[in-house]
């Protein structure tokens, strides 16, 4: 099968009006922007269910919290955060909690549709949402960070629970602090209820592969569409931004299956190395270091150069919008892999499709986490744990079912895959939202 073709949808029909809610600035859209225009492409291909599409933009619901904590010094110090649950027709929120400096209020928006659509494109049975504060984590002493958790999760309890909205790790967040969340919530509760979140130590009812999963996703999509375009995993060039937990979980498996990792960039460096960085020594300097700068197995790059590198395969797996109409013009790669959430903006998205780049996007690509995390639910409710092997098989399952549904939509409409992947995805949200009705 060839490769699908990048569609035009939106910028062949004049640009669609949308209403902007008036707690946005409407000059500034920022990633929330960048979601209404991949809502746009999707549009024509919906038939009937188009007229439900403005479900798709607007949120549901959203909680915007205000976090005072105690600082070790005795200042009192005050964080704002927030919840959002966009959409919710075809079971509970689901989406992870981001601790970053940056983090607004548009980009925690377009994160829980991004979710919305990714759950619905592997069809796992949930909803879209998605969490944040603004917060530097690295700025606070461990005691100062547990008890930001603690009042957030006080704070956004109102809205979630294993039935209704289920938060997970996102970045800058981690399995201890899922504990605190977890255990926060179930006081106020009054029960143990280790469903409420993901993401969560094996000890206290997480999943055995959950913390790989994500990188793992990334790593069979990626090598799927390597088969479906002729080349082999076995020698293929891979470039990694971000080194974290998915870029550097999917780095190592690439190595593993034999490509070799030629390019990294991370908050603290660049790096590049034509025969090969050790992956797996890589990401023990992370461990110790916080970042890939200062590692002696590869020489260290500008920050642009990076983009230039020669690869078969780019894994964004940092930030979004770090694909741009700068950089893009420079890549050259044969497949983009999108690890993390919504790293290519429109219009760097066209220009890869212009130079012939795949792009498969963050919706199936980094969907394995959210996959493993639905896995960890049911155990949860279940109270029956299943060891990593099947873990990993039904992850595989699961992500290469939805690469083969995405990819035939594609090819039989002649559209990216991210229009395809929109296409199923809505598909199924939609026809939920009909099938349910208005209430009341
Ligand atoms: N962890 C998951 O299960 C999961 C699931 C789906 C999607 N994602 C997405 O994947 C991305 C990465 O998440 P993660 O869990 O690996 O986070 P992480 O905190 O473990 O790693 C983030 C990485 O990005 C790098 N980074 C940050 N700012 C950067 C910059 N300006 N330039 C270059 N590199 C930079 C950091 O140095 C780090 O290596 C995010 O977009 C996240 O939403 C994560």
């Amino acid at each position: 099968m060839s490769s699908p073709q990048q569609d035009r949808t939106a910028s062949a029909v004049p640009a669609v009006q949308h209403v902007i809610p008036s707690y946005l600035d409407s000059t500034h859209l920022g990633p929330w922007g960048n979601y209404l225009q991949q809502v746009d492409r999707v549009a024509p291909y919906l038939g009937s269910l188009s007229r439900w599409i403005e479900t798709l933009k607007r949120p549901k619901r959203i909680l915007i919290v205000d976090c005072p904590i105690e600082l070790d010094n005795g200042t009192v110090m005050h964080f704002e955060g927030y919840r959002v649950q966009h959409n919710m027709s075809r079971g509970p929120g689901k989406g992870g909690v981001r601790y970053h400096q940056d983090v607004t209020l548009s980009e925690v928006m377009a994160l829980s549709a991004w979710m919305s659509v990714k759950n619905a494109a592997v069809n796992v049975p949930y909803g879209g949402a998605k969490g944040g504060i603004r917060v530097d984590p690295r700025t606070l002493s461990r005691g100062e960070l547990e008890r930001l958790t603690r009042r957030y999760t006080s704070e956004i309890g109102i809205i979630i629970g294993p039935n209704t909205d289920i938060p997970a790790p996102d970045v800058n967040t981690n399995e201890q602090i899922m504990a605190w969340m977890m255990d926060t919530y179930s006081m106020n509760q009054g029960q143990t209820a280790t469903g409420v979140v993901t993401g969560k130590p094996i000890s206290l009812g997480g999943s055995l592969g959950r913390k790989e999963a994500t990188g793992r996703g990334v790593f069979v999509v990626g090598s799927e569409a390597a088969r479906r375009i002729g080349f082999d995993i076995e020698g293929a060039r891979i470039a990694v931004q971000g080194f974290g937990n998915v870029g550097g979980i999917a780095a190592r498996l690439f190595q593993e299956a034999g490509a070799k990792v030629v390019a990294v960039q991370d908050h603290t460096g660049s790096l590049y190395k034509s025969s090969g960085i050790n992956a797996a020594a890589l990401l023990e300097h992370v461990a110790k270091h916080g970042g890939v700068g200062g590692f002696e197995g590869a020489d260290p790059i500008s920050k642009d150069e990076f983009w230039t590198i020669e690869s078969d395969i780019l894994i964004p797996a940092a930030l979004e919008g770090q694909i741009t109409e700068e950089n893009a013009p420079k890549i050259k790669t044969k497949i983009v892999v999108e690890g993390a959430n919504g790293p290519t903006t429109t219009a760097a998205d066209d220009i890869l499709h212009d130079k012939g780049i795949l792009v498969i996007p963050d919706v199936v690509a980094n969907a394995g986490g959210v996959t493993v995390s639905y896995f960890e639910w049911v155990q949860d409710f279940s109270s029956f744990f299943w060891t990593e092997d099947e873990i990993n098989q039904r992850l595989e399952r699961v992500m290469r079912e939805a690469f083969a549904a995405v990819w035939q939509v594609a090819s039989e409409h002649s559209v990216s895959v991210r229009t395809a992947a929109f296409i199923v995805a809505c598909t199924r949200i939609l026809q939920a939202r009909e099938m349910r009705g208005l209430y009341p």
